[in-house]
């Protein structure tokens, strides 16, 4: 069967792709197909897929590099295997992560590094019934929808990003890592498009009094994640999910029983550039 690309999942973003086994090496006319998707739309599905851990990172390899997860802590020698990230205690048992979650609030993955991830990979293995969605929100549509003076205001300022800011607002104490700032308004490097780029991790503006550079980047979250500018992936087991996160926030939806139903995810990044 051939890859066929669509349909189109919503206004704001989001295209399936059917008709391949993202377990078998790419050809070269499929991957830059893929790619090519991903910039157009942003969000690519990948439904019924069967992946192992090593074969979701043998995929997302043929994108870039993968980066290891915890990078920014003490790193032993890990295998190369899809990273698992689930709703569950020590015990295995179904909890609720939401007060521990920065991953409930929106967010683009990593922006706390210098050289934040061009995409991300996340498949789902165990689902509750219903519910567990994420939604992604198009900072490209949104910053194309502000008005000509707050697109003036905002031109040349810089975002500092801290990924202990992130873990803070969600209430528990985690080591720091330094600060590093980005563009608020940053060029993506395929497209030329203009794209926010802000969220959890986003303590305050550079060169702006810190609660005027908080407020700033509130207002523009609201107005970024307004609903005609999100995609909610309503998941199925076998959905492989390729985001873009230069230019889209997400953030997981709390909308299931969490401590009586497991929500487990298998998830990669890639490696981008440095945000100009
Ligand atoms: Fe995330």
């Amino acid at each position: 069967m051939d890859l066929t690309i669509g349909p189109r999942l919503s206004p704001a973003g989001g295209i399936a792709i059917t008709g391949i086994d993202l377990a078998q090496p790419l050809t070269i006319a499929a991957r830059d197909r893929i790619g090519t998707a991903l910039c157009d739309h942003h969000i690519v599905v990948f439904p019924g897929q069967a992946l192992s851990r090593e074969q979701q990172y043998a995929f997302t390899a043929q994108f870039g590099e993968v980066e290891r997860h915890g990078g920014h802590r003490a790193e032993s020698k890990r295998r190369e295997i899809a990273h698992v990230t689930a709703n569950l205690d020590a015990d295995g048992h179904p909890t609720d992560r939401v007060a521990a979650g920065a991953n409930y609030r929106w967010h683009t993955d990593k922006p706390y590094y210098p050289t934040p991830p061009l995409l991300t990979t996340l498949h789902a293995v165990e689902l509750p019934p219903a519910g567990g969605d994420t939604e992604f929100a198009n900072t490209v549509l949104a910053y194309d929808a502000l008005p000509p003076e707050t697109k003036r205001r905002i031109a040349g300022l810089r975002v500092v990003f801290q990924w202990e800011a992130g873990r803070r607002n969600a209430g528990y104490y985690a080591a720091a890592l330094p600060p590093v700032d980005h563009p608020l308004v940053r060029t993506h490097p395929e497209t030329g498009r203009k794209a926010l780029y802000l969220g959890n991790h986003a303590r305050h503006v550079f060169g702006l009094p810190e609660a005027e550079g908080a407020a700033l980047l509130d207002e523009l979250l609201r107005h970024a994640t307004q609903p005609h500018f999100v995609y909610v992936h309503r998941w199925r087991v076998g959905d492989l999910v390729m985001w873009d996160n230069r230019c889209l926030l997400h953030r997981a939806v709390a909308n299931y029983e969490m401590t009586r139903y497991r929500r487990i995810m298998h998830r990669n990044v890639v490696r981008g550039t440095v945000p100009v």
